[in-house]
């Protein structure tokens, strides 16, 4: 065994992949109007269980499509989806439909929505005729049981309207999957478009208040919430928090236009000829909504000059808020690279026009590089606030909140701690749902212990290499041993000194600790306290 433990190095793979552009055409008034029309309730109440009833929003249309539902609207690939959508079933059809926005016959459709009637749906708004032919006048995407209208993509008008409504986005998917599900009184969705954010907030939020500046995306929200039969969300028009101003929440979520760019082309994407102002605004106003223990999270790009660390904007937007923050970085793009992901296109010309505008405002505001990512905020005022910042380890797409909330409560542990000492009269045992991996090299006629991967399995999937001591370490980790026990054993198998390995050890314990592998144990109950005990 070499006599140190290297210290744990969380990789980085997470690619933040440019939120697909679904372009559309106005949002037809009947379905704003619809929402007052008494008979409409029933009607979506209707097309909501056809929908589940076959399948649209569970597993099988992904299924059958081969792709999400959701953000997978690649036009390219519509021969390859059509061939998997040939036999003639109600979901097919509805993905043709409401997915892929293609033509249909009037009766495949009145097959597909009995006992709804084709007129029904074009009352409601969501589809429109042509003769015999009908087609959505809307998308439907779906992520998980949540059922999204939007702005359909439009082969027919390419470039999405400046008010286009998104429907489920990577952006939106991260978010989702980075807020914090706790049952709560209040929650914002501060840009909401068509609501996705709100809708998952409202199944653990007793009232939600969903602000856009743009009035299209709050008919889709309002529409949204009754499609999904919710009723505690409450649409409220302005320019960030001005609509909920003196109102204090326990969740804030906020996926704003984030991209920084010398356009200010769609209300949904563009900070709009601001650098990151926008962003750094909805940061350092966050805290002031928030209720004490409340959380924010909030999706963020930041610009970064030549040699700056990539969290210091960061770090300068949070300091002083009276919360606990911690800044997750999916990835920093050279201003070439984010230009590229931002304009890539069809048509040549217009992406190497936009490939040098882009360049030529990155280099008049200074930027060398841009940050993407998010940050997530806990109001504790009257406290030592922290701030950790750390890479995300890939694109988080299933739920995090517990996640998330055990790792502010170690962050305190740890914080609270003090001296190391401390640490070493602590047991610890190793969380469940992690991974091992050792990599064995022949030592002469036996094989030793060379190096070992550990990995945390499912939300955030943090992931890092011990050396044989670290190995060893979590394997004697059983909750009931003090780590200054464990690490006099590993000195003595491995003939060093035990104040040297301790020394060594400590960080590497703390790494541990502070990403989830190790959990202390509560010596009085014998059981995992998840840092709960330190809190006080
Ligand atoms: C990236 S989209 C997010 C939509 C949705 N929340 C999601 O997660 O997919 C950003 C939203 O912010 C809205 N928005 C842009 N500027 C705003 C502002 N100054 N105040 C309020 N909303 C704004 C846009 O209209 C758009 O709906």
């Amino acid at each position: 065994m070499s006599p140190t433990i290297r210290a744990i190095v969380m990789t980085l793979d997470f690619v933040y992949v440019r939120r697909r552009v679904e372009t559309g055409t106005r949002l037809p008034t009947a379905v704003a109007g619809g929402l007052l029309d008494p008979g409409a309730g029933e009607r979506l109440a209707c097309l909501r269980q056809i929908f589940d009833a076959v399948g649209y929003t569970g597993p099988a249309a992904r299924a059958a499509l081969g792709a999400e539902l959701g953000p997978s609207y690649r036009r390219a690939d519509l021969p390859l989806y059509l061939e998997r959508l040939t036999a003639a079933t109600p979901l097919n059809t509805l993905i043709k439909v409401f997915g892929l926005f293609l033509w249909v016959d009037e009766a495949e459709l009145r097959a597909a929505v009995a006992p709804l009637e084709p007129d029904e749906l074009v009352a409601l708004g969501v589809v429109e005729r042509s003769g015999h032919r009908v087609r959505a006048a809307v998308g439907l995407s779906a992520r998980s049981d949540v059922l999204l209208a939007h702005d359909r993509y439009d082969t027919e008008a390419p470039d999405p309207s400046r008010d286009h409504v998104l429907g489920v986005n990577t952006a939106a998917v991260t978010l989702e999957s980075l807020t914090v599900r706790r049952r709560v009184r209040s929650a914002l969705d501060l840009g909401c478009g068509g609501g996705i954010q709100a809708l998952f907030a409202a199944r653990h939020s007793e009232h939600v208040i969903a602000v856009d500046k743009n009035p299209r995306a709050l008919d889709f929200t309002r529409f949204n919430a009754q499609l999904n039969g919710l009723r505690n969300v409450e649409g409220r028009q302005g320019d960030l928090f001005e609509p909920v101003a003196g109102l204090r929440f326990d969740l804030i979520v906020c996926n704003p236009p984030y991209v920084i760019s010398p356009e200010s082309r769609y209300t949904f994407r563009d900070s709009g000829r601001r650098g990151d102002a926008l962003c750094e605004d909805v940061v350092r106003r966050a805290p002031a909504h928030l209720e004490e223990g409340g959380f924010a999270t909030i999706l963020c790009n930041w610009t970064l000059r030549a040699g700056e660390e990539w969290s210091a904007p960061l770090r300068r937007w949070v300091e002083g808020s009276g919360c606990d923050a911690w800044l997750l970085r999916g990835a920093t793009q050279d201003p070439l690279t984010y230009a590229a992901v931002w304009n890539r296109g069809p048509d040549g010309a217009a992406y190497a026009d936009a490939l040098a505008r882009w360049q030529r405002y990155f280099r008049e505001i200074g930027v060398a590089a841009v940050g993407m990512g998010g940050v997530i905020l806990r109001r504790r005022t009257a406290a030592q606030n922290w701030v950790r910042a750390d890479d995300l380890p890939g694109n988080p797409a299933e739920p995090c909140g517990e996640q998330i909330q055990h790792i502010f409560r170690v962050e305190d542990y740890l914080r609270g701690l003090g001296d190391d000492a401390r640490l070493l009269d602590r047991a610890f045992s190793v969380a469940e749902g992690q991974r091992l991996r050792q990599t064995l090299a022949p030592r002469g006629t036996e094989y030793v212990v060379e190096e070992a991967e550990v990995e945390l399995r499912g939300g955030l999937a943090f992931r890092g290499t011990v050396d044989a001591y670290g190995f060893h370490l979590l394997r004697q980790c059983d909750g009931r041993r003090p780590l200054r026990e464990v690490v006099t054993e590993l000195a003595r198998l491995g003939g060093v000194d035990v104040d040297a390995l301790a020394a060594t050890v400590i960080g590497v314990v703390r790494r541990l600790i502070a990403f989830g592998f190790l959990l202390p144990v509560d010596p009085k109950l014998g059981r995992t306290t998840e840092g709960r005990e330190e809190e006080t």
